[in-house]
């Protein structure tokens, strides 16, 4: 059973990209950018804007994650240029029964600025 993944996307960065006067938060504007991309290229991923994901010196900062499966954070994503990094990236972990996409098929940008990977929560049956 494909279990979907979700990718959320810290709206509150400022990195990554520059901001013009008067434009949204870096972070907005990558969260937009892969709303965009995801309409586009059609997705059943979830998408969607939080704040802080305590990575805020190498931001833009997203993270991908799914019950059962591995969960990543990844930064210094640059809402021009990375959307489609970061939804491919969501894309194979969804299709990926433990969430671990081989690494050699990631993105680049992906595979160089993975931040961490948690292992899923183990199950506890209650005594
Ligand atoms: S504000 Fe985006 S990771 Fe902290």
């Amino acid at each position: 059973m494909t279990i979907l993944s979700t990718l959320y996307v810290c709206v509150t960065c400022r990195g990554g990209g520059e901001a013009s006067a008067g434009e949204p938060r870096s972070g907005a504007r990558l969260l937009a950018a892969v709303e965009r991309e995801s309409a586009q290229v059609g997705t059943n991923l979830s998408v969607v804007g939080v704040e802080c994901l305590s990575n805020c010196s190498r931001s833009c900062s997203a993270a991908v994650t799914a019950p059962g499966k591995w969960t990543y954070v990844i930064g210094n994503l640059d809402p021009e240029q990375h959307a489609s990094d970061i939804l491919a990236f969501a894309h194979q972990h969804s299709a990926h029964d433990l969430g671990l996409p081989v690494w050699r098929e990631r993105p680049e940008h992906i595979r160089k600025n993975t931040i961490a990977r948690v292992p899923p929560m183990p199950l506890k049956e209650s005594p």
